[in-house]
């Protein structure tokens, strides 16, 4: 039988950034549909929308979502609250196409999360869910998010944490559909963060025993 998913083979014959945003570009207009949606992507949204909530409202939160997909997020926070001013940012561009159409208020900007240094603008709340592992410099990322997040803002990060073997197992049969990845376990996660942010909260989703945990920390910035 044929298998619509893009091959380790082929994968290998592709080469440097274009071999790993074309994994997402594939996932792209069947993500939505995806079942890791139900007990995993969805609960991490749902989490976010009422941490959100939970802000002190100010006229204009400026949000930006790093590694946004398809914008499912972004559509949601925007239904849901009047006051965001939110910037997608993706290296795929198919998913920055899906996410455009969804959300045509949103500013969306075509960037590896390597290249953050790029940008500009500062804001209240940097959001990035299911995205850190795929990141070449992680340890950049951090530095670049610190340096874009007010002084006062808030980062939401959430990944399925490699914490135990269990989860290390399931995880290493993730990586099969989504090219390499590296999922932190806590520890390593702290250390990664301990240069630029303090952990104000850590929030464990796990909707079903079989599931990977996953960790939603929210940051703050660490005051030197
Ligand atoms: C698993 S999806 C998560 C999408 C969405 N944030 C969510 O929670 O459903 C990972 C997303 O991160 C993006 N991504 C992966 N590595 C990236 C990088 N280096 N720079 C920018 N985006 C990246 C992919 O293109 C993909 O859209």
């Amino acid at each position: 039988m044929k298998s619509t998913l893009p091959v380790c083979r082929t994968i290998k014959l592709e080469t440097g950034e274009f071999m790993k945003s074309s994994i997402w570009n594939f996932w792209a207009d069947k993500y939505d549909r995806l079942w890791v949606q139900k007990y995993s992507l969805r609960p991490t949204r749902n989490y976010i929308l009422k941490a959100l909530s939970e802000i002190k409202a100010i006229d204009n939160i400026k949000v930006l979502d790093l590694g946004c997909g398809p914008g499912q997020l972004i559509n949601e926070m925007s239904k849901k609250f009047s006051n965001l001013e939110i910037t997608g940012i993706d290296f795929s561009e198919k998913m920055l196409e899906v996410s455009k159409s969804k959300n045509p208020q949103a500013r969306h900007i075509k960037l590896d999360a390597d290249e953050l240094y790029k940008l500009k603008d500062t804001f209240n709340v940097i959001i990035c869910t299911h995205s850190l592992p795929y990141y070449k410099e992680p340890e950049r990322v951090m530095k670049e998010i610190c340096r874009l997040l007010k002084d006062d803002g808030r980062v939401f990060m959430g990944f399925a944490s490699g914490d135990s073997f269990y989860d290390k197992f399931i995880l290493s049969f993730v990586k099969l559909t989504t090219g390499p990845a590296n999922y932190p376990s806590d520890k390593k996660f702290r250390k990664l963060v301990s240069s630029y942010f303090q952990v104000e909260k850590l929030n464990i989703i796990k909707e079903k025993s079989f599931m990977p945990r996953i960790a939603v920390y929210t940051l703050n910035k660490a005051v030197s």
